[in-house]
């Protein structure tokens, strides 16, 4: 990271900065997705192994039968890991396409399975048929990974979180919803959640996630840069929603082509206390 450079005015230097916060919420997005993929990988990997080890010991059909089923499960699990990240490298430019939300958001959920096991939460989807979305997929992701890591975060103890997609016709948006029953957020800090490094988490957690402050105003830059909204509603002790609303291809958006590429930039203050939105 560059520090103040001599000829630079005040705005530009901002400009600067901004980017090269973006670029760091970017790398640290990057960073836990690969330690979590490595981590399913391995998962996946030390689950055909046994099994083969398994089916080599014991000479019965049964059981062999039984060990080729499982090897070949984990195969399959493994091949669809390695296609979810594939499809997050193709398109690194940000511009926006055509994209299967629903895919993306499954995509997503594999990643995080074991990791909300771990945690005991339990994931419960309700998924309308949605058209196709106009949006950057890899920026779309980082949202939703930021948004079910808190929700996750929320709820240490374990719970349930509901992760919705509805199609919303007459405006031609997709609703995102992120339902949490934790801990919620208090009306006196919700104006502030979407500040760049407002954060009540003393750091990294066991699982090296969360306390920079960077993920909420990310989500909201990425989502401004969609022309789409974010919305919160949480109460103390009963949970948190977080709403996104996305363009479908049908939504004057994603008629407008080509996109420009996004630079996400950290946006000012939240709306007031209660409801916070973007845009
Ligand atoms: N689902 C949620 N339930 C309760 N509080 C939340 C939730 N989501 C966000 N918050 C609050 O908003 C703050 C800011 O969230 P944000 O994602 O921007 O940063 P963070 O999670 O603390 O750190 P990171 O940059 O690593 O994501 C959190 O520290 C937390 O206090
Ligand atoms: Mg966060």
């Amino acid at each position: 990271m560059g520090g103040t450079e001599g000829n630079r005015s005040p705005h530009e230097e901002i400009a600067f900065l901004k980017q090269q916060l973006a670029q760091a919420q970017k790398m640290s997005a990057l960073g836990e997705l690969v330690s979590t993929t490595t981590h399913e990988f391995n998962n996946v990997l030390m689950t055909i192994i046994n099994y083969a080890k398994m089916g080599l010991r014991h000479k019965d059909n049964a059981t062999r039968e039984k060990s080729f089923e499982k090897i070949l499960a984990a195969g399959n699990r493994a091949a669809r890991i390695t296609n979810s990240v594939l499809g997050m490298a193709r398109n690194r430019a940000g511009s926006q396409e055509p994209l299967n939300l629903t895919q993306l958001v499954e995509d997503t959920l594999l990643l995080l399975e074991r990791e909300m096991n771990k945690y005991r939460i339990a994931v419960d989807k309700q998924f309308q048929p949605i058209p196709e979305a106009f949006v950057n997929g890899n920026q779309v992701q980082q949202v939703l990974l930021n948004l079910l890591i808190n929700a996750r975060q929320a709820m240490p103890g374990g719970g349930r979180l509901i992760l919705k997609l509805l199609y919303d016709r007459e405006e031609e948006m997709i609703d995102l919803v992120v339902r949490d029953f934790g801990c919620g957020i208090p009306a006196d800090k919700l104006p502030r959640i979407f500040e760049p490094y407002y954060t009540t988490k003393a750091g990294p957690d066991a699982s090296g996630k969360g306390g920079t402050g960077l993920g909420l105003s990310t989500c909201r830059d990425i989502v401004d840069s969609h022309r789409g909204r974010i919305r919160v509603d949480s109460t103390v002790g009963k949970g948190t929603a977080f709403t996104i609303k996305l363009p479908t291809v049908k939504h004057p958006a994603a008629q407008r082509a080509p996109a420009a590429p996004v630079v996400a930039v950290p946006a000012p203050l939240a709306g007031p206390p209660g409801i916070a939105t973007g845009s």
